[in-house]
């Protein structure tokens, strides 16, 4: 399975923060936004990952992350000329993607939660053996400014009913997160669909084809988890926040990239030990050498 990261947008809800920096690099707590994606398709053990970004900002990801082998990765990057919509990602990655079945992320949305590495890789698995596409509902106080998923329950579980883009009257709390998994036919299905009303390729338009074939599936992440917004001064602020409270908590990172990557055998003891010691004069670098002693 390969990885897409979605990273480009206009950033215009966050100015003027976003004047001259992209706002997935944007900080939250002590790591760029972008960290917390990435970290994401890393536990799901999808190391071949494709950033797509605006012609601006795309260098300052390349600046970052490289060819991505410190991290045990392959890093790929492609330019989105303008924000036509997130389903755009699977005509610009068409060929990345080639075979393969793929994850999309969107490079500002935090997932964190007990079990989480667990479902992804399930996801993965499932994707793989049954063909169908997934996704994941949360329940949210305000569920018109999302992707709207209705379901019934059946005798396996939860049932997807309809799927809608920010509909006036949504017809349940739960949002779809910026977290898909597609069978490699996503391709196909990403150069079917027509741009909405608000001119955008929409994922849900994809998600509604999933549906009519009855291939979507859909698993809703439950009170145990942390799905955060990053869209507005205030929301940015409050991720920050909540990042900071768990790790000072506990003394643990999230979406430490280094530390994931020797933990998933990406990197060896000795990598993590030569990346610890490029930032060893903070808090950050010595957390790395840390982990390498334990
Ligand atoms: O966050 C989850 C929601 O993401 C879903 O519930 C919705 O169904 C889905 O449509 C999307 O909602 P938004 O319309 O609010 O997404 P937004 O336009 O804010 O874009 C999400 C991120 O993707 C943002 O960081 C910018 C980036 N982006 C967006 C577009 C439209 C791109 O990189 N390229 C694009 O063309």
């Amino acid at each position: 399975m390969k990885g897409i990261i979605l990273a480009g947008g206009s950033g215009s809800r966050l100015l003027p923060l976003t004047q001259s920096i992209v706002k997935q690099l944007l900080p939250i707590y002590d790591k760029p936004m972008i960290y917390y994606p990435l970290s994401v398709l890393m536990l799901g053990n999808i190391r071949e990952i494709l950033i797509i970004s605006t012609p601006k900002d795309l260098p300052r990801f390349e600046e970052m992350f490289g060819d991505g082998a410190h991290l045990g990765l392959e890093i790929h990057y492609a330019i989105q000329e303008r924000p036509n919509g997130l389903a755009e990602a699977f005509v610009i990655g068409k060929e990345f993607v080639g075979d393969d079945d793929v994850c999309l992320i969107l490079g500002d949305n935090l997932i964190y939660g007990e079990g989480l590495t667990r479902i992804l890789r399930q996801s993965a698995q499932n994707v793989a053996q049954t063909k169908k596409a997934m996704i994941f509902g949360y329940y949210v106080q305000n569920p018109q400014h999302y992707g709207v998923i209705e379901f019934a329950k059946s005798s396996e579980g939860f049932e997807v009913v309809s799927i809608e883009e920010k509909p006036n009257e949504p017809k349940s709390h739960y949002a779809a997160i910026g977290l898909y998994f597609y069978p490699n036919d996503v391709l196909t299905k990403a150069t079917q669909i027509s741009p909405s009303h608000r001119g955008e390729l929409e994922i849900t338009s994809i998600n509604q084809l999933y549906l009519q074939e009855k291939r979507l599936n859909a698993e809703i992440l439950g009170r145990g988890y942390a799905w955060l917004d990053t869209g507005t001064h205030q929301s940015l602020l409050e991720a920050g926040n909540f990042i900071e409270i768990i790790e000072k908590r506990q003394g643990l990172k999230i979406a430490c990239l280094e530390e994931i990557a020797y933990k998933m055998r990406f990197i060896s003891h000795q990598q993590l030990i030569q990346l610890g010691e490029q930032m060893s004069k903070n808090q950050y670098g010595q957390y790395l050498l840390q982990v390498a002693q334990q």
